[in-house]
């Protein structure tokens, strides 16, 4: 194991604090552990030698590994069903009433490896597959960890992975491949964008959303950022949107203007 000193310790906290907006000041076992590998491929002897690697120009491949190994991607099908149920019985029905375009554009912010975007775009499938023609949906899904998006891209899951999926969209939403690997079909797939994009930067130029999900990000994230986040989502929301976040998360009165509706569940004024 290669030990990281103080000093650099608060160099690699500051530098991902400041540049993607994640505190790790408790992680430094965690930032040891899953960097040693990386330094020891390169043959670096400390942490110092690394730093002055990912601060050189061009290096566009040392930071994708970087982030690759020091975000954590952790999510699953069906999390936090109750955002779900308030998709199907109360957003899209509004969506019916309200939205003259009969196209809704829905954002998976910190996708990490698709399942929220999946399973978002399952849940639409199901709703306008009976009776309610003529509606288009897409959904884009963004993060910072290019190895947690290739999974997404690759849409390809373990029997395990999907056991809290429906048995009916086992049958209908994906393809058995081999004996224990699902593949979502190109249905389902064809809705969800992935796109590499930092929430810590000014948003590159995207149409307005109907709905926003960020979701278990911002709790890596301070106050401070938080609420710049959150003010950048009420922009990109169109007016009466959604921006639905993790449970154990909440949204400062003060801070914004969205408006509480329920547990996780805000909405542009
Ligand atoms: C725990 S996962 C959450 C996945 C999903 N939203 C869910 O709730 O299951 C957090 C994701 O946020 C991403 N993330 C962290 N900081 C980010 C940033 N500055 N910009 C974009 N994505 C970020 C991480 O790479 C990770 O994949």
């Amino acid at each position: 194991m290669i030990r990281l000193t103080d000093q650099e310790f608060q160099n690699i906290v500051s530098y991902i604090k400041n540049n993607y907006g994640i505190n790790l000041a408790n992680k430094r076992q965690l930032i040891e552990a899953r960097m040693y590998s990386v330094l020891v491929e390169k043959g670096l002897k400390n942490f110092s030698e690394y730093l002055t690697l990912i601060q050189q120009p061009n290096n566009s491949e040392e930071i994708t590994q970087m982030l690759n190994k020091l975000t954590t991607n952790h999510t699953y099908f069906m999390r936090e069903p109750a955002h779900f149920e308030f998709i199907k019985t109360k957003f899209l029905p509004a969506q019916e009433r309200f939205n003259r375009r009969r196209s809704i554009r829905i954002w998976s912010a910190g996708c990490s490896s698709g399942e929220e975007a999946y399973t978002t775009s399952m849940v639409l499938k199901d709703y306008f597959s009976v009776g309610r023609p003529g509606w288009d949906f897409r959904i884009l899904a963004t993060d910072i960890s290019e190895k947690a998006m290739s999974a997404g891209k690759n849409a390809t899951y373990s029997a395990e992975a999907l056991k809290n999926v429906p048995p009916s969209w086992l049958t209908r939403y994906f393809m058995k491949q081999g004996t224990d690997q699902y593949r979502i079909n190109d249905d389902v797939r064809r809705h969800v964008t992935f796109q590499k994009l930092n929430l810590m930067l000014p948003f590159p130029p995207m149409q307005p959303f109907d709905l926003i999900f960020c979701r278990n990000v911002m709790i890596y994230f301070d106050q401070e950022d938080r609420n710049k986040l959150i003010n950048k989502y009420y922009e990109m929301l169109n007016p009466g949107g959604y921006l639905l976040i993790g449970h154990s998360e909440t949204i400062q009165r003060d801070s914004s203007k969205f408006i509480y509706l329920e547990p996780s569940v805000y909405q542009k004024g």
